[in-house]
């Protein structure tokens, strides 16, 4: 009798253990977290990631879900930044027990996020983090459950280099916020390809996010007659440093990265610069076309470039889901691997450090209005 209830009462624990594995089917729904900066910095990048990524499992629900279950949105604030990014995915990891997650955008609240989810087998999916370390270990290998669904900083800083170069300019002058991952790498890899590539950079210098006044740096700029600023920060700073510069009569043609795309730019304080985006609203392509209809019949807005790639992370993530077949984390990361998916900024297939392969758009931003001028394959 005793060895009887012992054995009964293995199996109970047995049964509760399984239970508790990502992979076990828990309910009639599947739980995708999605972790946004919808206060702090940069608040457009948040509400656009959270819409974009919403519309997607609108979408999915509206056609059946995945595997047969509904797909439940649990949006979280995780404001561009490491702490509350920490929180937010210790949160929908441990209370909601979501097995999937849709986020950061922000490269530094990205990384710390990624390891969480690595440690917990849960499957991570940036629509936007362009640093390079959110998809790798310290020591190089890849993340076993982290992807992006973007293009990379390397890539990002080649294009925008090249592109100064072929405007004619030869010097630039870079500004960067030495705190933040995405800022600081992209400086980087813009100074390598700029050098490698014959031009000359004349000054480099670095500020911190607290810093409102950028004169004594600006003086600087003036001083050193680069024809390029290369700012590769988010559109906040980009607002100030462009004010601050114009009052000041700088010169140099102000360019970044994927940061500055907000529908907060100031244009006025962005006039006549250039920077390097993911997707462009006005490209031709039917499901770039459709995309734009939807989400403007739903949200009164043109999607931006945040808003299409959390839409593009989610049905990643859902293609993944659904090649895969179950619920289990390992199976789906290695589903997302082979994955082949023709999202909207374009047709996507994993490197083996979990990268898509992508081209990028470069924008003016010239006279109140924001234009598509190239596009830059890898
Ligand atoms: N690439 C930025 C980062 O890694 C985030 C970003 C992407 C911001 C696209 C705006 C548009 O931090």
């Amino acid at each position: 009798m005793k060895t009887r209830v012992a054995v009964f009462a293995l199996l109970i624990v047995a049964m509760l253990l399984t239970a508790c594995q990502p992979g076990a089917a828990g309910g009639g729904t599947i739980k995708i977290a999605i972790l946004a900066p919808l206060s702090g910095p940069v608040p457009t990048f948040g509400v656009s990631t959270r819409d974009g990524a919403l519309l997607a499992i609108e979408e999915a629900n509206a056609k059946g879900g995945v595997l047969g279950k509904k797909i439940e949105a649990v949006v979280a604030d995780s404001q561009c930044t490491p702490d509350p990014a920490v929180n937010a995915a210790n949160k929908v990891i441990e209370q909601d027990k979501v097995h999937y997650i849709v986020g950061e955008v922000c490269s530094s609240a990205s990384i710390p996020i990624s390891e969480i989810a690595e440690k917990n087998k849960v499957i991570q999916i940036s629509p936007t983090s362009t640093n390079p370390t959110v998809t790798l270990n310290a020591d190089g290998t890849t993340k076993k459950y982290v992807f992006r669904a973007c293009f990379i900083d390397p890539f990002q800083g080649t294009v925008m280099a090249k592109f100064a170069l072929s405007k004619g300019y030869k010097t630039a002058f870079i500004m960067f916020d030495q705190g933040n991952d995405y800022v600081r790498g992209l400086a980087e890899f813009f100074e390598k390809a700029f050098s490698e590539a014959g031009g000359q950079i004349v000054g480099k210098e670095s500020y911190t996010k607290t810093d409102t006044d950028f004169s004594a740096i600006l003086t600087k700029v003036a001083e050193s007659k680069a024809e390029v600023l290369f700012l590769p920060d988010y559109y906040n700073i980009v607002n100030l440093v462009g004010a601050q510069a114009k009052e000041k009569g700088v010169t140099a043609v102000m360019m970044g990265g994927d940061g500055w795309d907000s529908a907060d730019l100031d244009v006025k304080a962005a006039d006549g610069g250039f920077y390097s985006n993911h997707y462009d609203a006005a490209d031709t392509r039917p499901i770039v076309q459709s995309w734009v209809a939807n989400y403007q019949k739903k949200y009164n807005s043109v999607p931006d470039a945040l808003a299409t790639l959390a839409y593009d992370a989610t049905n990643l993530l859902l293609a993944g889901i659904a090649k895969a077949g179950v619920d289990d984390t390992d199976k789906v990361a290695a589903a997302m691997e082979t994955l082949n998916f023709e999202a909207v900024s374009g047709n996507v297939t994993f490197d083996k450090q979990h990268n898509p392969i992508k081209s990028a758009v470069v924008i003016a931003v010239k006279d109140g209005k924001k234009t598509f001028t190239a596009s830059v394959a890898p």
